[in-house]
């Protein structure tokens, strides 16, 4: 599809009007306030994704911000009544940070058992994607003795991939023209270690690894109805975009909401979200709003048979976490910045702006957003963000599946900041890109066309267009 096609089948009732890129006393204009103006702070540094925004500061909640980033980084322990007690019986990590390096992107490894900067979460799953029997959604590796935990590892392996053009753009360069991994596209599978129950003959293990958690409190306070409008918007069109979004999901409040965290879309408010799940099904920390310890009958049975005295573990248990430290871990959650974009006046990443507008990547992409009400933290309503994502699921592609072939568009705020934080530029859902040159390459299915516009490119623009991802 060549730029005039996606102009009509990608683009279609996407706004392009430009932000300000400077006030008139010559400061960043709206451009660079890709959090809002109450969501953004001007921070570059390797701390750049630990801020409180201004939303936090003006409603003077910054010491509770503080407690809850204490949780956050927190190790936990299995003993009881200690600070951070209560990890286990079985656990994957006994820390969010360990998953979240520097507030960011895990890296990737082959190594699953490293503890530090390794954010994949391994599934095991039937074809059709639903977890295996007697398997937790999220598997969990690690036990407190004399517990056993459901797999005693997970193996992971790297393999080449080549393209139908022998890794090679249309001028004869080679992909990774220059680096170490010149020719080259790699990416993982990953099986289960002795695995503590029986598996069918056709089980699939696939490995997730982190999004990112600052800027998530204004994703959060999108409309559901703005979604939708933008799934519409895709839907209306003849071209390969065709986005669709989560499910609709009970809230405990008693509200429905539209799926939109995770890759999978398969969380729709951070009240009931990833984060305040995974303080709970990561650590098997218990609280009075997760009462339960996480895991199956079939676990609780195996450990039986094996003669572990599992007396105490079924039914409500006694709260570890206090609603205090959860309410203020929230507040943390909720009020973690977004960093500024950088450079954006320069030329060449004004064309790379240009060229992401005209190769379609907008369209799933999509530049900007206008919050809602946000009644958590006020400060975040009606916010103009821009965090380049459309909070839907594409296709994107067989060699691409996973749990599905489907995954939410990550929001690409931020990511130039990726190699400051976090020491690497590891991206899409299994980190198989190391860079922006790959994530574009590894771009099939609905997205294809993007990819191949890419290809077609000169040199010099595929530079200008990873220039204009790096300001972001
Ligand atoms: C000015 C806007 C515009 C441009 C530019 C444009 N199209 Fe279309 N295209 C449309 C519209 C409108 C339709 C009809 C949609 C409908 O009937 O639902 C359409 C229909 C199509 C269809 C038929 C799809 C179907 O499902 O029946 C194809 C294929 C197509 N366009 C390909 C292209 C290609 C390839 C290009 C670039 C060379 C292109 N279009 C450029 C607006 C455009
Ligand atoms: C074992 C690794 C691991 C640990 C530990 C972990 N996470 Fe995550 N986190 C992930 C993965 C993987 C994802 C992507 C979710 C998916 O698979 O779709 C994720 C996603 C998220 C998201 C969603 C981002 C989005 O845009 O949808 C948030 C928020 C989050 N985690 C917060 C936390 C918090 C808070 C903690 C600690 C309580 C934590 N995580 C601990 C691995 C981890
Ligand atoms: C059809 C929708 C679609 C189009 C078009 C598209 N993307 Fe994406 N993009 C996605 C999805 C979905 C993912 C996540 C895929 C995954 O992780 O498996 C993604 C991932 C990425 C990532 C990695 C981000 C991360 O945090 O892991 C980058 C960078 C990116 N896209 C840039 C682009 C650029 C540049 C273009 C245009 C050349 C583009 N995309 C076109 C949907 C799209």
């Amino acid at each position: 599809m060549t730029a005039s096609c996606v102009s009509c089948h990608v683009n279609r009732g996407r706004d392009f009007t430009p932000p300000v890129l400077r006030t008139k006393e010559g400061e960043p204009g709206p451009a660079y306030y890709l959090g809002g103006e109450k969501g953004t702070v001007f921070n570059a540094t390797s701390k750049a994704f630990e801020q409180e925004s201004p939303a936090i500061t003006e409603a003077g909640l910054t010491n509770r911000f503080k407690a809850g980033e204490i949780i956050f980084e927190g190790n936990f322990v299995p003993v009881k009544r200690n600070r951070f007690g209560g990890l286990g019986p079985t656990y994957i990590k006994s820390s969010c940070l360990a998953c979240h390096p520097g507030y960011g992107r895990g890296q990737r490894t082959g190594n699953f058992d490293r503890q530090y900067g390794n954010g994949y979460l391994a599934f095991v799953h039937n074809p059709d994607g639903t977890p295996v029997k007697g398997y937790t959604g999220m598997l969990q590796t690690k036990a407190v003795p004399p517990f056993v935990p459901y797999a005693k590892g997970v193996k992971i392996e790297w393999h080449d991939f080549v393209d139908q053009y022998g890794n090679k753009y249309p001028d004869g360069t080679p992909y990774n023209a220059g680096k170490p991994t010149e020719g080259t596209l790699t990416y993982p599978t990953a099986d289960v270690i002795e695995p503590l129950l029986p598996l069918p003959a056709d089980y699939r293990v696939s490995i997730e690894s982190t999004i990112g958690i600052y800027g998530t409190g204004l994703l959060d306070a999108i409309r559901d109805e703005d979604i939708i409008a933008e799934y519409r918007r895709q839907q209306s069109m003849t071209g390969p975009v065709k986005g669709i979004p989560g499910k609709w999901i009970d809230e405990p409040d008693g509200t429905r909401r539209l799926g939109k965290f995770t890759w999978d879309c398969s969380r729709a408010t951070l009240e009931n979200g990833p984060g305040a799940n995974a303080l709970w099904n990561v650590t098997n920390v218990t609280r009075k709003n997760r009462p339960n310890i996480y895991m199956t009958p079939e676990w609780l049975e195996k450990q039986k048979e094996l003669g572990i005295d599992v007396s105490g573990l079924e039914g409500p248990q006694e709260e570890e976490l206090s609603m205090q430290q959860y309410e203020d871990f929230m507040v943390w959650h909720r009020g973690l910045a977004v960093p500024a974009a950088r450079n954006l006046d320069k030329p060449d990443v004004r064309r790379g702006q240009e060229l992401f507008n005209k190769l379609g990547c907008a369209g799933c992409h999509k530049p900007e957003w206008t919050t809602g009400e946000y009644k958590p933290l006020p400060g975040y309503a009606n916010q103009t963000i821009r965090p380049y994502t459309d909070m839907l699921r594409h296709d994107m592609g067989e060699i691409n599946r996973g749990r599905s072939r489907f995954w939410r568009t990550p929001p690409l705020w931020g990511r130039g900041l990726m190699h400051k934080t976090a020491n690497h530029t590891d991206m899409f859902h299994d980190l198989r890109a190391r860079d922006f040159e790959e994530a574009i390459l590894w771009h099939f299915g609905e997205s294809e066309f993007s990819r191949e516009m890419f290809r077609h490119l000169s040199a010099e623009e595929r530079g200008q267009l990873i220039q204009f991802l790096k300001a972001l």
